[in-house]
């Protein structure tokens, strides 16, 4: 495995604008998450790094070594597409075994079968070793194609989107397979999301992108405790950091226009008054939607205590996040 390095890469598509000068390091065996919206430039950077894409300005170093003129396959990256590329005419077990049948690796075939059965034991796709890869469901597609990268043993590992079009319970599972095998090989990995909780529950540094820019790169819990802007705070938390405009609250900086409140920041006792407008029980917490001078918020609370709709309730914010008008944090 290696340490990749991104230097100031840039890529317009017309007067599109796909990346715009990222410069990040992804260090031996992290798993790095890039999280953005739609459009944000996620998959640009991974098509720009696997060589299938060629940039506009800046440089990739894999392990200190320039990669920027060198095809997909001399980079030796294992990528997973956002759509699953099989081979519609081969079996399960031979679109499987066919990354490591290439004349170049010699592998012999009895650890090609090893390798096999053992990525399709934790992908839970054994049973379906001998079916066409058109007999299958998406789900099943999408798991071998993750299989395809996970029975080599490349520089770093790309993947765009895997588990997206998965059920919930085998995303679940499939989280926490990825990151055991993370564990377990050592791997790098470049994993690329819209989804807050796969990077929070995988990523060892998550980068943030809007708009083809790289706004912050940290551990998860840095980007979400000291996120530097409104955008960033917005992109990690569920239910989502509550924002309001800083006058509701006293104390804040001289510049301060907006104030970010976690909604376990909520401090309840003592503050301003809040109306109860709906209450979620959820079992281990209890979440409270509360209004403020017409602002919505949502807090968490003692699921042993009972709240009634239509009462009050004191709050003051605790750890409070203060935003200048064009987003950024104050300090
Ligand atoms: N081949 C292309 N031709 C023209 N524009 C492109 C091309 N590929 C990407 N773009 C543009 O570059 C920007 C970034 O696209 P990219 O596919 O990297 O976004 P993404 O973050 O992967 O989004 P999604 O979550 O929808 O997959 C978008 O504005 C997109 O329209
Ligand atoms: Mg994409």
């Amino acid at each position: 495995m290696a340490e990749v390095t991104l230097k100031n890469l840039s890529k317009n598509f017309g007067t599109d604008i796909g990346v715009e000068d990222i410069s990040m390091t992804i260090p031996d065996g992290a798993f790095v998450v890039l999280l953005g919206p739609t459009g944000a430039g996620k998959t640009t950077t991974l098509r720009l790094i696997a060589g299938l894409e060629k940039a506009d300005r800046g440089e990739i170093w894999v392990d200190g070594r320039n990669v920027g003129n060198e095809t997909p396959a001399q980079r030796d990256m294992a990528m997973v597409f956002q759509q699953y590329s099989l081979y519609p005419h081969l079996t399960v077990r031979d679109n499987l075994a066919f990354p490591l049948k290439s004349p170049i690796l010699r592998t012999p075939s009895d650890a090609i079968e090893r390798k096999v059965s053992e990525v399709a034991e934790v992908l839970q796709i054994s049973h379906k070793l001998n079916n066409k890869a058109t007999a299958l469901s998406g789900g099943e597609m999408q798991r071998v194609s993750i299989g395809r990268a996970l029975v080599r043993d490349p520089a770093i590992y790309l993947m765009d989107e895997p588990l997206s079009s998965l059920d919930a319970k085998l995303r679940t599972d499939l989280r926490v397979e990825l990151k055991r095998i993370h564990a377990s090989l050592g791997a790098t990995l470049l994993y690329v999301t819209h989804d807050q909780i796969e990077a929070m529950t995988m990523a060892t540094h998550v980068g943030v992108l809007n708009e083809g820019r790289l706004v912050q790169f940290g551990t998860p819990r840095e980007i979400y405790e000291n996120p530097n802007s409104l955008y960033v705070a917005g992109r990690l938390g569920l239910p989502r950091i509550n924002i309001l405009p800083v006058d509701v609250f006293q104390n804040a900086p001289v510049r301060a226009t907006h104030i970010g409140m976690r909604p376990e920041h909520v401090h309840q006792g003592d503050g301003l008054e809040a109306e109860v407008k709906r209450v979620e029980h959820l079992g281990d917490l209890t979440r409270l939607h509360l209004t403020l001078n017409g602002h919505a918020i949502t807090t968490v609370a003692d699921p042993t205590m009972t709240y009634d709709l239509g009462t009050a309730i004191k709050i003051a914010p605790k750890n409070p996040l203060f935003f200048d008008g064009n987003g950024n944090r104050i300090r």
